[in-house]
């Protein structure tokens, strides 16, 4: 399958996770393609069999800069006649995930960030093969206090090896072919 593996990340927790996508859906088999968004980046989602898309939380949603690039993207598609009333299913499938903190609600960051995120592949009729959310510490020096008094209690040092051999292995889980 043509793989493209898709993230936003500011401070840098969300790209260790997007790092370990890659390689596990490159050993199975897949053609990966890894893009890092920045502004300015422009993808077509069409053109792949299997998405992932990956980002920080920031103010209960996903970055500002993809969450704007998102929508412009449902503008366009619309334009162009791909999205259609009552969105039918395509065979395309798309598994978004985010880091949080989870500082303010606890997983209802992620829960809401995760479904935005699934918002553009939605109504382009993709089927969503699951939604992760992996726990991202605050990295910023001046912000360290929320890693310890917030709804998730102590998420110093995460996302952490378990953290991520976990995503490694929900990849190959949704990745190989079932008999
Ligand atoms: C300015 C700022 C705002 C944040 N806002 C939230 C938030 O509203 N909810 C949440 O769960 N985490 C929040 N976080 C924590 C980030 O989502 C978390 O550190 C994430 O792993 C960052 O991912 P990135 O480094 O890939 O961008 C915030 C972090 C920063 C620095």
């Amino acid at each position: 399958m043509k793989i493209l593996n898709f993230y936003a990340s500011v401070g840098g927790n969300t790209e260790r996770v997007a790092q370990r996508i890659g390689p596990v859906a490159a050993d199975l088999g897949h053609e990966v393609e890894t893009i890092a968004f920045k502004q300015g980046t422009e993808v077509d989602f069409l053109a792949y069999d299997f998405v992932f898309i990956g980002s920080g939380v920031y103010g209960g949603l996903p970055q500002g800069d993809l969450l704007a690039y998102l929508r412009s993207c449902m503008k366009s598609y619309k334009k162009a006649g791909h999205i259609k009333p009552g969105c039918p299913r395509i065979s395309k499938t798309v598994v978004t995930y985010c880091t949080y903190s989870g500082n303010y609600t606890g997983d209802a960051e992620a829960i809401t960030t995760n479904r935005v995120l699934y918002t553009l592949f939605d109504r382009l009729g993709f089927y969503q093969a699951a939604s992760w959310q992996v726990i991202g510490a605050y990295l910023p020096e001046n912000m360290q206090q929320m890693n310890v008094n917030g709804r998730l209690g102590d998420i110093r040092n995460r996302p952490n090896e378990n953290d991520l051999k976990e995503i490694e292995e929900k990849v190959k889980g949704i990745l190989k072919p079932h008999e």
